[in-house]
């Protein structure tokens, strides 16, 4: 048995990736550390959850005695970092709340790590570590800033984020790094792009205009609707995780993305096609302060070494993910119920 520590999995693509590796191997044992902020719901995995070979902890990856107490018991081979803050207008809105979570949080979770894992000491003084173990951080294509109409994110493109939320993404994998570069830590990062799937947020782009359409809302687009995402099947990033996770080289970043750059308005356009809805619905608001132009991930280094490809065609997957929407209403009602509602107000209102 492989004991994981999967923080944030209460959460979009954390859930994804629990229910992906639950099914696929017989030899894991979960704990899911989860905050239960705003954006997770013990819902998504209540299915999930058995107190066998998946267990919930509600907590805070900034909460160092927890960890150690959860190490001590749980023996971990491997932990996963989905913990995040993970909206940029929340950050744009509230910075410190990121730095908090996002790089103390990781730093927290190394620390806790090492302790652990760490048997002695080798002829050059650097920390040996447990056989097998594996410290993975979930980061993202934000941290290389915004591209011109040209060119793709390779992982040497230097780092230069522009958000606070892409900020403390970057310095929490400069603190990853570091810990493999100073300790000898096994680590490794994924940079992946867009997502898009089953139980995301309704406050980020797709689900929010899925969400909107069957409210009967206007549809909000940033500025001319012009900038560019590359947008991945969630279930494709858990797949790359995984594999890296297994056979990926410890110490190294891998990009995560399938060549799928869309402009926001033709996403907006898109989901009014599918869902029979006029495009007059799309209201163009103020932009995003700092807004990314263009992001787009250049995968050729997870393709060579691990052989890994997006499975799921942007056009299957878009109506995969509104059609489940249409049948998980229950879902996202309950998720928009509490603090969205004041959220989207204050979001959109007068923007
Ligand atoms: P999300 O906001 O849907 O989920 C985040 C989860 O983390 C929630 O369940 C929340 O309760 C939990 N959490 C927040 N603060 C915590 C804390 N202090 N301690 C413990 N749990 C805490 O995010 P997501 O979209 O699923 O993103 C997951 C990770 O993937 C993030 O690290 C994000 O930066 C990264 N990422 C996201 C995307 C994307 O398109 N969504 C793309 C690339 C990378
Ligand atoms: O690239 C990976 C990143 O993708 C992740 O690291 C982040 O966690 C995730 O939130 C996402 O960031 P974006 O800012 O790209 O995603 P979001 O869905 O917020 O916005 C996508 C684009 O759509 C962006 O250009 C802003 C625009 N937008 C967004 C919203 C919510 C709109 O035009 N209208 C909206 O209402």
């Amino acid at each position: 048995m492989k004991n994981y520590l999967v923080t944030g999995a209460a959460g979009f693509i954390g859930a994804n990736y629990l229910k992906y590796i639950l099914a696929k191997h017989d030899d894991v044992r979960v704990v899911v550390l989860d905050l239960l902020t705003y954006a997770g719901y013990l819902g998504t995995i209540a299915g999930d959850v058995d107190n066998e070979r998946c267990f919930f902890v509600k907590g805070d990856i900034c909460d160092r005695p927890l960890l150690d107490r959860l190490f001590a018991e749980y023996k971990f081979d491997v932990v996963v970092n989905f913990a995040a803050e993970s909206h940029v207008d929340r950050s744009i809105d509230n910075p410190q709340l990121f730095l908090q979570t996002n790089i103390l949080g990781t730093q927290n979770l190394l620390d806790a790590a090492r302790a652990a894992w760490v048997t002695g000491r080798d002829a050059q003084g650097y920390p040996t570590w447990r056989n097998g173990v594996r410290f993975h951080q979930v980061s993202t294509d934000e941290v290389y800033g915004s591209l011109g109409a040209e060119g793709f994110f390779t992982e040497t493109t230097p780092l230069q984020p522009h958000s606070p939320y892409s900020a403390s993404k970057t310095s929490a994998d400069h603190f990853v790094c570091a810990y493999h570069d100073t300790y000898h830590m096994p680590v490794s990062i994924t940079r992946c792009s867009n997502n898009y799937g089953p139980y995301q947020f309704p406050e980020k782009l797709i689900p929010l205009i899925i969400n909107n359409i069957l409210a009967g809302k206007p549809l909000p687009v940033y500025g001319k609707g012009e900038n560019v995402r590359d947008w991945l099947y969630v279930e494709d990033h858990c797949k790359a995780i995984d594999l890296i996770i297994h056979k990926g080289r410890v110490g190294e970043v891998y990009n995560v993305g399938g060549h799928n750059e869309k402009q926001n308005i033709e996403i907006v356009k898109i989901i009014c096609k599918e869902l029979g809805k006029p495009e007059s619905l799309i209201t163009h608001v103020g932009d995003r302060k700092g807004h990314d132009m263009r992001y787009a991930i250049d995968p050729t280094k997870i393709h060579n070494e691990l052989g890994w490809l997006p499975e799921t065609k942007f056009e299957d997957g878009i109506k995969k993910t509104i059609q489940w929407y249409l049948d998980n209403r229950e879902w996202w009602e309950t998720i928009i119920s509490g603090e969205y509602q004041n959220y989207y107000e204050k979001m959109y209102s007068n923007r």
